[in-house]
């Protein structure tokens, strides 16, 4: 499916019509009426225009047209949760030619509408045999044109360009987490980040078990030793060309592709959901690939520490001691904290090669994240207040929710061990996603603007797609718009 910008014209196919919920609704619907063939106040009955409410009515020429709420005030998020919901329900339904009556609007909105727009076309049915047609308007025969006021294309169109390279990889991250550990392993990660690089024209480094081995990167192979799978790091690296000095931003993804719990086993009721532990992998990833493709004049460095973590009986046991890329000892008390252990090596080794000016991880790293947050936001952790405020900024922007929690140094006693640098659980059932960030802090090397974010909650969650917890593509609009904030800072 296309999507074009125009500017006010009679629109063939079917139309939708987005409509704020202000004080001058029934004003609105009064206009509506006669096209509509409709008393005005049968219509302020049926319509209150909430968010993602449909009303569906035909015109007296034949056309269908949808209203749609999108309640008071709405910001991008809710434009895409708006417009995502109504496509997903009604895309057999849609007619291949489809007209979005923006003219009311600014041309920002285009962002949030084209996003949910695209969002709508996923399903996750990849592995149905006996799957249903694409619908029409999803093909390549579908046509989606936005109508905006001629003030207003100039913005329009700078969002489309945005939202569209961003759905994209959105949508391939979606797979990419829903895809399960037989389909998905630390190498399917690296070759889609290999393949991105190729086609957007950045730079992909890809260390193997042997790389791994010969540099030292202890913590992360003492994860992946209880599997076949053998792990990887990759590194994804864009730098605009032509920028003097451009800021350089370094990311952490945590990559586990399955995460059984170790010999510390998870109990099975909801293990299956332990394929989605690659939700910081994805965010990474998937920024990386969006600023090479808009081509922001920024260098961003994206690591991913990858591998399984896997029962056996070469698997890392309770009470080893193993030894980071840093060289600091970690006791592994819990097998099933392995995502601060690939961590401390992701982390030490952006530190140690890349130096950012800024070092950001993002990690699905505690149960005790979402014991806090729930699946409302995700939790921020950093000593640093004005990268806590740019984040924050940027998290209020896409409607990705973050909330700052304490990273104070009376934690530390959580991570202490007696017998090595630091321990990586504190055996104790209180204020874990703390503990597990000022573990990861230790790794940080003191790093002046480090932050984490532990994303647990946020990155499978309940959404229309179904069921089942599934893929959102959290954390990727999340680091662009803080990307773009850092630029506007420098300039
Ligand atoms: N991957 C899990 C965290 C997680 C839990 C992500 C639920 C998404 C949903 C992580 O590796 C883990 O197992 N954390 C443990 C740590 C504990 C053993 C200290 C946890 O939170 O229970
Ligand atoms: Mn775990
Ligand atoms: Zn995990």
């Amino acid at each position: 499916m296309n999507i074009i910008l125009t500017t006010p014209s009679p629109a063939s196919g079917d139309l939708i019509i987005p409509v704020l919920q202000t004080n001058s609704l029934a004003d609105q619907l009064v206009g509506f009426a006669p096209t509509l063939g409709v008393s005005a106040e049968v219509l302020q009955r049926d319509f209150k225009a909430d968010a993602k409410e449909v009303l569906t009515v035909y015109s007296q020429n034949g056309q269908k047209i949808y209203l749609l709420g999108l309640g008071k005030d709405p910001q991008e998020m809710d434009w895409l949760r708006t417009f995502r919901k109504f496509f997903f329900d009604q895309k057999s339904k849609l007619a291949t030619t489809l007209a979005i009556d923006l003219t009311a609007f600014d041309g920002s909105v285009v962002a949030g509408v084209v996003l949910g727009v695209r969002g709508g076309g996923y399903d996750l049915k990849l592995y149905q045999t006996d799957k249903p047609e694409t619908p029409v308007f999803y093909t390549d025969a579908g046509m989606l044109t936005l109508q905006l006021s001629p003030d207003q294309q100039a913005v329009a169109q700078e969002a489309l360009t945005r939202a569209e390279a961003i759905a994209q990889t959105q949508l391939q991250m979606l797979d990419l987490m829903n895809a399960p550990a037989n389909y998905k392993k630390p190498q399917t990660l690296a070759d889609w980040a290999v393949a991105s690089g190729h086609q957007f024209g950045y730079g992909v480094t890809v260390l193997d078990k042997a790389e791994l081995e010969r540099q030292k990167l202890g913590a992360l192979l003492s994860v992946s030793q209880g599997s076949d799978v053998p792990p990887v790091l990759i590194i994804a690296e864009y730098k605009p060309e032509g920028i003097e000095n451009p800021r350089k931003v370094g990311l952490v993804g945590k990559g586990v592709t399955f995460d059984t719990g170790g010999v510390s086993i998870k109990t099975s009721s909801n293990m299956h959901l332990m394929k989605s532990d690659m939700g910081g992998a994805a965010a990474v990833l998937g920024a990386v690939e969006v600023a090479a493709k808009l081509k922001l004049p920024i260098h961003v460095i994206g690591i991913v520490p990858s591998t399984e973590n896997s029962t056996d009986g070469r698997s890392t046991k309770p009470g080893d001691v193993v030894t980071a890329y840093s060289g600091k000892t970690i006791e592994i008390i819990d097998t099933d904290a392995e995502g601060r252990v690939i961590l401390a090596d992701g982390l030490g080794y952006m530190v140690r090669n890349y130096q950012p000016d800024v070092l950001i991880d993002l990690a699905t790293l505690t149960g005790s994240v979402i014991a806090t947050l729930g699946y409302h936001a995700a939790g921020l952790f950093t000593p640093n207040d004005a990268l806590a405020a740019t984040l924050t900024q940027a998290a209020n922007q896409t409607g990705e929710h973050i909330w700052r929690l304490p990273v104070w140094d009376a934690y530390t006693e959580d991570i202490k061990s007696d017998v090595a640098d630091v321990k990586n659980y504190s055996g104790k059932p209180v204020a874990g996603a703390i503990s597990a960030a000022k573990f990861l802090e230790v790794f940080s090397e003191k790093h002046p603007a480090w932050a984490h974010l532990d994303i647990a909650g946020m990155a499978f969650a309940d959404t229309e797609f179904g069921s089942q917890k599934n893929a959102t593509g959290f954390g990727i609009r999340l680091l662009i718009a803080y990307l773009q904030l850092l630029i506007e800072e420098k300039q």
